[in-house]
């Protein structure tokens, strides 16, 4: 039978963060099999061990984390009256909570996490975490030199505050890897139009450690495995 720590358990039942529920622990808030524990080291058998929280039974939520290989022409939504949607690309009748992390734009291919994970979401989303997108571009004319200095310095697209700086790898005078760390509204485009390239095509390949699987073709879709998933989580 699967065994758990128990400030992971607690964590994924969504009452606090990793370090709060420690801290729950420690305060004697919370109790295995009518014991209370100190310990957030401690295991529990999350099936068949009854885990209560300030006297109230907790049960481990049922997460899923999708890789979705997004295919242009869908909205990165949970329902839309015009454009069919990448949820409705997931063949999952267990779970109606599911949600895309994130967006692309409906014309951009790529990379996206669904799942039902909302602390995960929020984690990966944050503006305060950075974490590093990575995005295949194609563009109308030969990216200028200068595009290097002004992406990585930080550009003006409009904001309140510059981008902040963003690597520009060159595949072909026509088109290059950027690595963003924010996801403002149409960033990458914005970006590229602001040195005077129009994006003729974009696909997301990379978000923190989640590498887009090559063997997923647009609109196919795949569980994350344990190790994909724990280099997300941690
Ligand atoms: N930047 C864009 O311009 N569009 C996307 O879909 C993602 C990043």
């Amino acid at each position: 039978m699967a065994q758990i720590r128990l400030d992971k358990y607690l964590a994924d039942s969504g009452i606090g963060t990793r370090s709060q529920v420690k801290q729950y622990i420690r305060k004697g808030m919370v109790a295995v099999n009518g014991t209370t524990v100190t310990s957030g080291d401690q295991k529990i058998h999350s099936e068949s061990d009854i885990v209560l929280f300030q006297g109230k039974v907790i049960a481990r939520e049922d997460y899923v984390y999708y890789m979705l290989h997004k295919p242009a022409g869908y909205v990165s939504a949970t329902s839309d009256n015009i454009s069919p949607t990448v949820i409705s690309l997931i063949q999952d009748t267990t779970h109606s909570d599911l949600f895309p992390v994130g967006r692309l734009d409906k014309d951009t291919e790529g990379l996206l996490l669904i799942t039902n994970d909302g602390e995960l979401a929020h984690r990966l989303l944050s503006p305060k975490k950075h974490v590093d997108k990575t995005y295949y571009v194609e563009v109308d004319s030969v990216i200028p030199e200068i595009a290097y200095e002004t992406f990585a310095n930080g550009m003006d697209i409009g904001e309140d505050k510059l981008t902040l700086p963003a690597k520009l790898e060159l595949l072909s005078p026509q088109s290059a890897h950027l690595t963003i760390q924010e996801g403002k509204f149409h960033q990458v485009k914005r970006m590229f139009h602001g040195i005077g390239c129009e994006v003729t095509y974009l696909k997301r390949i990379q978000m923190g450690n989640l590498v887009l699987d090559s063997d997923l073709p647009p609109g196919a879709y795949r569980s994350l495995t344990a190790q994909e998933l724990d280099t997300l989580l941690h």
